[in-house]
Order: C-alpha cells, then structure tokens, then sequence
C-alpha cells in the first residue's frame, strides 16, 4: 500500500487536541502516513510576523494533503497586546493563515457536509443530510481593502459609479471599501463541483444561493452562472434563494435542502448554520480541495479558552479525516470512520461536555477507534 504524505498542522488553541486524537482513529486504521509537521499559528505571527512562514508553504507543495487544526487569530495574553501593536506598527498586516493556504493553493471547493447523525441530542431534526459547497478564494476574501480610501480611488468611483456620489463630500479618512470580486471561471468551477457531487451521489437537488436582487454585479453573475451550468444537469433539480431568506426557509425545512453551493462569504454563514442545525461546530469538518492539494480542517476555530483541557469534541476533526480518506481515495477506511462515528453517536454512551456527557477528546476517539 501507497505511504501518504500528510502535512500535519494542529496549529494553536484546541487544534493540538483534535488533532491529537484523529490520529488514534487513524492509526487504529492502519493508514500508512507520513506525518510531517508544519509550523503554524498565532506563536509564529508573534514570533516571526508571519502566522503561516514560507516553510510550511514549501511543506504543503510537497505532501499529498494536509490536516490543519485551527489557530487563534487575536492576542490571548496581556502581553501579547503589546506585541502585537509593535508588529502593527512595523506595517505587518495579519491575514487568516487558512485564508492565505486556500488562495495560495487555490482550494476553491470548500466542502462541508452537514448530517444529523442518529442518536445524536444535539440534532435539530433527525432527516437532515446537507451539503454545503462554498467558493474558497473569491468574494469579500479576496483582501482588497482600502481603509483609509486613496484619493485616486475616491475620484475614480466617483466618476464611475453615480450611487458613490453620496460620499462626493467624504475625505477618504471616513470611509472605507472592502471589494467583493467573482470572477466567471471562480464562479462556475464551485458550481459545476456541486453538480458534479450531486451527479454521482445521487442528490436530487441543488440550491444556488446568492443576494441577486441587491448585489447585482456578482451575485448576478453567480446565479447565472448556476443556470447555465444547471441547464447540464436536467436530471438534478436546480433551485435558488437569496440568502436572508435561505437562513429562514433552511431552519424551518432543513429536510428539504439537498445539495446547497454559495459564494465565499454566504458559504461562510450558511454553513455554520447548517452545522448547528446537526450538533454544532463539534460536528462541522471541511475540506479545503484543490486540483493538487487538499486541506482538511475541523470548521471551529481554536477556542483558547478550552485549550489544553482535553475537553472539546473531537467529531469534526475526526469527520474531517474521513473527508480526506476519501478525497485521497481510501474510500473502504473512509466508510469504515463515518460508521464508528455514526456508531458512537447513536449508542450514546461516550459523549463530550456539548452533547451532555463527561468523556474526554481522547476517549470520544478512543470509543470511535474501537468501533474501527
Ligand atoms: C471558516 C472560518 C474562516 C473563514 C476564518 C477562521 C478565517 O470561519 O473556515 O469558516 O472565515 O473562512
Ligand atoms: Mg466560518
């Protein structure tokens, strides 16, 4: 059998501890890895000015995929505050390490299935099997931000843009300008991904979510984009909502979602939504997927106050190995996770503190890795 390469980054927070405990589920499998650490986190970003060095970019263009923890993104500790403000200073500018891997990787699929497991007390309702596909590297992530706004900039979106000429009077000092930029080969690959997905599992239906009515320039694009990728797909049912109304329409009916592809930021929201809906983000894994790389990531952040207390669910990220299993196409050890899970989950007798239990992160991976 194939020796992967992974690149393993816990990261900072609880990332070392989910981490920590997928690789029981993995070793119980016999997945034969090499697991190479990468530096990563919040510690470098103080130490180094850079929360995701060079190194561990060199790393993750020479592994077949990588398994990210989480990191704290804001200083924890009184002395840190200091810190950070010097870095400020010397004009260094924070940017998400997850963020930067999926741009400069262009994992543009962001996969992120959402299901009610049985048993589980946490689920909204027992029939909800959603999967949510966010564009990974357009959109408002794409970091071009003006906060003071340049005079040439100011002048020219005057000229151009005749609603800008509300702010004729403002010195760019009192406002700022975030831009939210889809491109058409951005918009279609996610789609075209959803479909695809839709195809060969069997999912009846896909949502296209979008705000279409308002933000007419992309969010048009992407919901025409997903009509003409749709009209390739008559056997799948193509469905769209805008997305204040989709919060509503998914938490009233999450049985009637099927497959759902958003932008970037909607992607974002609605998934943590979908999420809570089936457990909360103990439940949530994601895959950040490219043409060459994949990184797969619990989709909770690094909850500092939870740290080192082998107390947090580790579900995600065990869920999160199954994702990358199948994506390297392990698809027996993939199975074999998600049935432990399901397994685990439905008994109910080892539960974390969020499902109302007492069990540790590592006898919650224990008791999966047992069912293996
Ligand atoms: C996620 C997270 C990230 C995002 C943060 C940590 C930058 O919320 O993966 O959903 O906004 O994409
Ligand atoms: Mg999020």
């Amino acid at each position: 059998m194939k020796t992967y390469k992974i690149a393993w980054l816990p990261g900072d927070g609880i990332g070392i501890e989910v981490l920590e405990a997928s690789k029981i589920v993995l070793d119980k499998l016999n997945f034969a890895a090499e697991y190479i650490h990468g530096d990563i986190g919040w510690e470098f970003w103080c130490t180094e000015g850079d929360a995701l060095p060079k190194r561990t970019i060199d790393l993750l263009g020479n592994v077949d995929a990588a398994m990210f923890g989480a990191i704290t993104s804001k200083p924890v500790k009184e002395a840190e505050y200091e810190l950070v403000s010097e870095l400020r200073n010397k004009g260094l500018v924070y940017r998400s390490p997850i963020v930067r891997m999926r741009q400069t990787f262009d994992l543009y699929n962001c996969f992120r299935p959402t299901k009610a497991y049985k048993g589980n007390p946490l689920n909204l309702k027992d029939d909800i099997d959603i999967v949510v596909f966010r564009e990974n590297t357009e959109d408002l992530y794409v970091g071009v931000e003006f906060s003071p706004v340049p005079k040439e900039l100011s002048d020219t979106l005057q000229k151009l843009s005749k609603p800008f000429a509300t702010f004729a009077n403002l010195n760019g000092n009192d406002y700022a300008i975030s831009c939210k930029i889809n491109t058409i080969n951005g918009c279609e690959k996610i789609i075209r991904t959803a479909f695809e997905f839709a195809k060969e599992h069997g999912r009846k239906k896909v949502t296209v979510i979008h705000k279409a009515n308002v933000v007419r320039a992309t969010d048009g694009l992407f919901l025409e984009i997903g009509k003409r990728v749709a009209a390739d797909y008559p056997e799948i049912q193509f469905d769209e909502g805008n997305i204040d109304a989709m919060t509503m329409w998914l938490l009233k009916n999450p049985e009637r979602y099927d497959v759902l592809v958003a932008p970037n930021l909607y992607g974002d929201i609605i998934s943590d939504l979908c999420a809570q809906m089936v457990g909360g983000l103990g439940f949530a894994c994601s895959g950040n997927i490219g043409k060459k790389l994949a990184v797969f990531e619990p989709t909770h952040g690094s909850a500092p106050k939870y740290a080192g207390q082998y107390k947090v669910n580790p579900i995600a990220t065990i869920l999160a190995t199954k994702l990358m299993l199948d994506w390297l196409g392990e698809k027996e050890m993939a199975l074999k996770v998600e049935k432990a899970v399901a397994q685990v989950v439905e008994e109910g007798k080892v539960r974390t503190y969020d499902m109302g239990g007492n069990a540790s992160t590592l006898e919650m991976a224990q008791a999966i890795a047992d069912c293996i």
